[in-house]
């Protein structure tokens, strides 16, 4: 304690005798100053200085006079401060720098004259509408590229032309209408256009990117999958776009891909994925598929089919997925779930099927299931044969049903069931669903009961705290559940049952 206190006293008094730390700066041993509220780049910045982070500040312009000493500089932050224009070779001289980053200030154009020796260039959030042939020359060296959120209109091809080490190439949230090719990237790993107005790609786009493993074109105005993809890919997203077909003959050259993001889009019916051999992850949410995609590959984990018009599950359509974790269903038509549908999915814990059409809970679900989602259902009955299986299950959702009685039965078969939501349900609040309530509470289980529906005096009551109903039921408990309802008056339990609440939609706990 004693020598620590010592070395920085020693070591900030040694730098301090060739320089002190500027007014509204901290500076570290380890020639790191981070400045706020400045009006202007401190003066007394000492020269050995390796990093500057300067932000929520007010500097106008930066001049050539600015960095001029700062003979060490390796990166540079500047954010948050207003920045509207930069003097040129402003940043020339700085030999030593790697990593600059100029976002969220009002930056009009490129900085003109970068030193040839960066590896990093991030100027998201700033005014930038042009792209000029010879805003990177001699940037043989820049691996990341990031002008998110400015207005570039068109990528003209020859500004990329000493980027032959780019591995990551950031233009989301501009104004691109299109872009020319070709584009010569040919380290480029991570190429992301989300958000800007791109109806198309020239065909030849992609020859050059024969790195590229991640693309994202989200949220453009794509009515067709670009051809000539790079047959690289591990992934590729193209969510909000207007697309009303997949061909995905054309794409099986794409032999890695392993994700493949298709929500937000207008596609009615999906076949073929089994010609992606690698895909794991298949997200088609907010589509109007009326049926779930035919011919899937045997190694998908995640499927995403929530928020369509799908109204029958059958076993055809899941033969073969072993790998099958995840599998989203919810906000859908199903009124048809086919009993072990299933079956061959070996691995699934999570399934959500909630907002959908089933009077049932499906019958033979696999045993590995850790959750279960069936809220806003027309279910009525929950019997033993649906859930005797679900060993594993840990969630249950049946809220916003029409379940009006459970068994204390068939909550015997679930014993790791941990959270059990049972609420919006009619609740016909008899001393027999008392006695499920003795269990559940028993369990240790939390869970969200509900209000009764029936008999009429009971109406509103909430079943799992209601001391009324207990009270009134209280010759009809045997002795012995009446031991466990006592013990566990003793602690707060209801509180549990109060605490998961608020939000309908949203649970917070995790499975083990
Ligand atoms: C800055 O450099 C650009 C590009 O070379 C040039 O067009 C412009 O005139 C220069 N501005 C000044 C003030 O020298
Ligand atoms: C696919 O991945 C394998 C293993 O990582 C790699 O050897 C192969 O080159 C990749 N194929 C393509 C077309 O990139
Ligand atoms: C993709 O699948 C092929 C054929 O099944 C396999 O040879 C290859 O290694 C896989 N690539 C990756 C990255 O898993
Ligand atoms: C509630 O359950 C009792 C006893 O099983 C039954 O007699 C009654 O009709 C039920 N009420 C409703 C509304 O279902
Ligand atoms: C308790 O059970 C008896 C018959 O077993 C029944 O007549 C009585 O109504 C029940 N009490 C209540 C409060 O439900």
């Amino acid at each position: 304690m004693h020598l620590s206190y010592l070395l920085v006293f020693l070591f900030s008094s040694h730098s301090g005798l060739s320089t002190a730390c500027p007014r509204r700066c901290s500076c570290d041993p380890a020639q790191s100053v981070q400045c706020y509220r400045a009006t202007e780049i401190p003066r007394e910045i000492p020269f050995a200085t390796r990093r500057l982070y300067i932000s929520h500040s007010k500097i106008k312009q930066l001049q050539i006079t600015d960095f001029r000493r700062m003979s060490a500089l390796e990166e540079l932050v500047l954010s948050c401060s207003g920045t509207e224009s930069i003097e040129n070779n402003t940043f020339k001289a700085l030999s030593t720098l790697k990593s600059l980053e100029l976002y969220k200030n009002q930056l009009k154009q490129i900085p003109i004259f970068l030193p040839s020796g960066l590896e990093i260039l991030k100027l998201a959030d700033n005014s930038i509408n042009t792209l000029h042939a010879t805003d990177f020359e001699g940037l043989v060296k820049l691996r990341v590229l990031d002008i998110r959120n400015n207005l570039i209109a068109t990528l003209p091809s020859s500004a990329f032309s000493s980027l032959f080490n780019l591995q990551s190439l950031i233009l989301d949230g501009n104004n691109m209408e299109s872009v020319s090719a070709p584009v010569k990237l040919p380290r480029l790993k991570y190429l992301s256009m989300a958000d800007n107005k791109l109806n198309s790609l020239p065909t030849s786009f992609f020859t050059s990117f024969k790195n590229l493993q991640f693309l994202s074109l989200s949220g453009n105005f794509l009515t067709k999958v670009p051809l000539d993809l790079p047959k690289s890919l591990l992934s590729l997203k193209l969510e909000k776009n207007q697309l009303k077909t997949v061909r995905l003959q054309d794409m099986k050259h794409l032999e890695n891909l392993s994700e493949f993001f298709l929500s937000e889009n207008q596609l009615t019916s999906i076949d073929g994925a089994h010609l992606l051999p690698n895909l794991t992850t298949l997200e088609l949410s907010k589509n109007q598929l009326q049926a779930l995609p035919l011919r899937l590959p045997g190694r998908l984990q995640k499927l995403d089919c929530s928020n369509n018009l799908i109204q029958r599950v059958t076993a055809q359509e899941f033969q073969g997925l072993q790998d099958l974790k995840h599998l989203f269903l919810d906000n859908n038509a199903v009124s048809m779930f086919e009993a072990g549908a299933l079956q061959q999915c070996a691995q699934l814990s999570n399934l959500a099927l909630e907002q959908n059409l089933l009077i049932s809970i499906p019958l033979r679900l696999p045993d590995t299931l850790a959750r279960l989602d069936l809220k806003g259902n027309d279910i009525e009955d929950v019997g033993e044969q649906e859930l005797k299986d679900l060993k594993q299950l840990q969630v249950l959702n049946l809220r916003n049903n029409k379940i009006s009685a459970l068994d204390r039965k068939v909550l015997e078969y679930l014993p790791r069931l941990r959270h059990l939501y049972l609420d919006g349900n009619p609740w016909n609040c008899t001393c027999d669903l008392l006695r499920t309530r003795g269990v559940l509470m028993a369990k240790g289980t939390d869970v969200r009961g509900g209000q009764c529906a029936a008999p009429a005096e009971r109406r509103g009551e909430s079943w799992m705290s209601s001391k009324k109903i207990l009270q009134q039921c209280e010759d009809n408990l045997s002795s012995i559940e009446k031991g466990k309802e006592d013990r566990k008056k003793m602690k707060p339990n209801e509180a549990s049952s109060v605490a998961v609440n608020t939000d309908d939609d949203y649970y917070d706990y995790e499975l083990d």
